[in-house]
């Protein structure tokens, strides 16, 4: 856990806040197009003609969260007339919360959950947005994350037949997902499908050079000159984008900086960061090895072992069932499926094999020596 230092007990951090997660930039770079696109959307909810309701989607770190933060703070300093609410959905994750955090803001009353009904509430949204005489901007950050389809469908279709019924209740929309597979049009019925009309605005992975810029930011902002070195933070930059989620990068800046000053250093040096960054590979593959069902786990561990007595990372599929076959007690097709899962997992990526010979390699992503440390710290 990171601690929030007080800057004047910090020497190495000007301003550690603007490493926390719940910091919002004052200006924010690389997302102009996003930004514009999101505020014409707002303002099409508040004016007298059909909203526009918007998907934003993009992986994880691409600035999705902000981005909305932002608009929605333009909007609630500049208008009276269009209340913007702001759902973060993978913790509101039930219709009588979402309608909650609604309710609480359109209204201004604080709901105890014990008396009230979703009816209750639903009616109290609608009766509050015409009492206001105000449209409603609603956002569901993280949408995907909602465990039931129905509760997102019931949501968008009660809250679509008030902005029916009264111009004064207008309602428009942004739903916020990070899976790219997550499929809107499965998820909601037609009915609520077709009367949404999304309109998408993509939040793409961030360039190299707008990772650098984002990070060299918060650098300048957050820690005195030469704590961070640009060398250092070109090793991060590279990390973050291999990666893609700048909440990496964010993470380990401050991290780094931490460990530094624990230690009672004047900057963060190269050492450091390997040190850290080979922490963090260890901490990732035991995430990814965790979430491996047994056989999985098992499987990964006996791969490791085995060839951890030969050279390299790169072997054939075929030598490796050789090898194994017996430990794993299993045929051939059992072996490649679980091969397979591995692949999916990312714990080892399989690849065509290029000498002339049908079949693959194996390419192991983590050293098997750390697999095997991995597997036997849970274990297993
Ligand atoms: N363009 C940007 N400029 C400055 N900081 C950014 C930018 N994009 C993302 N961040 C920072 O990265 C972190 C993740 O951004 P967030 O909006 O939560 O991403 P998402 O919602 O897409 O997962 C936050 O700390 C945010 O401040
Ligand atoms: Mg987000």
């Amino acid at each position: 856990m990171v601690i929030r230092r007080l800057p004047q007990t910090s020497t190495l951090f000007r301003d550690a806040c603007v490493f926390e997660l719940d910091y919002l930039p004052s200006i924010i770079n690389h997302r102009d197009a996003q930004l514009k696109e999101l505020a014409i959307a707002v303002s099409s909810v508040g004016s007298g003609y059909c909203p526009t309701n918007t998907l934003i989607r993009g992986p994880s770190g691409t600035g999705k969260t902000i981005c909305i933060q932002k608009i929605f703070d333009e909007v609630e300093a500049d208008t009276s007339t269009l209340i913007p609410v702001y759902v973060n959905a993978a913790i509101e994750q039930t219709t009588f919360n979402i309608y909650q955090t609604i309710v609480e803001k359109v209204n201004g009353n604080v709901i105890m959950s014990t008396n009230m009904t979703i009816n209750r509430l639903f009616r109290m949204i609608g009766e509050g947005l015409k009492e206001k005489g105000a449209a409603l901007c609603l956002c569901l950050d993280d949408a995907d994350t909602l465990p039931h389809c129905t509760v997102l469908n019931r949501v968008l279709s009660d809250l679509i037949s008030i902005s029916k019924v009264s111009t004064a209740g207008r309602i428009g929309f942004f739903l916020a997902v990070s899976s790219m597979g997550f499929d809107l049009s499965r998820a909601l019925s037609p009915s609520v499908s077709a009367s949404l009309q999304l309109h998408e605005v993509r939040f793409d992975p961030y360039s190299r050079d707008a990772v650098y810029d984002i990070l060299n930011d918060r650098v300048e902002k957050g820690v005195f000159p030469g704590v961070i070195s640009n060398d250092v933070l070109e090793l991060v930059v590279e990390t973050t984008e291999a990666r893609k989620d700048i909440r990496l990068g964010i993470d380990l800046i401050q991290r780094l900086v931490n460990n530094a000053e624990d230690s009672g250093g004047d900057a963060v040096t190269i050492e450091d960061l390997l040190a850290v960054l080979e922490d963090s590979r260890t901490m990732f593959l035991a995430r990814l090895v965790q979430s491996l069902p047994s056989e999985g786990q098992r499987t990964i561990k006996v791969f490791a072992e085995v060839v951890m007595r030969c050279e390299g990372q790169v072997y054939h599929a075929i030598d490796l069932y050789q090898w194994t076959k017996d430990a794993l007690k299993c045929g051939r097709a059992t072996f490649y499926r679980r091969l397979w899962s591995l692949h999916d997992a990312e714990i080892l990526t399989l690849e065509k094999r290029t000498d002339g010979v049908t079949g693959y390699k194996v390419v192991f992503k983590f050293s098997p020596v750390q697999i095997v440390a991995v597997c036997e710290g849970d274990g297993m």
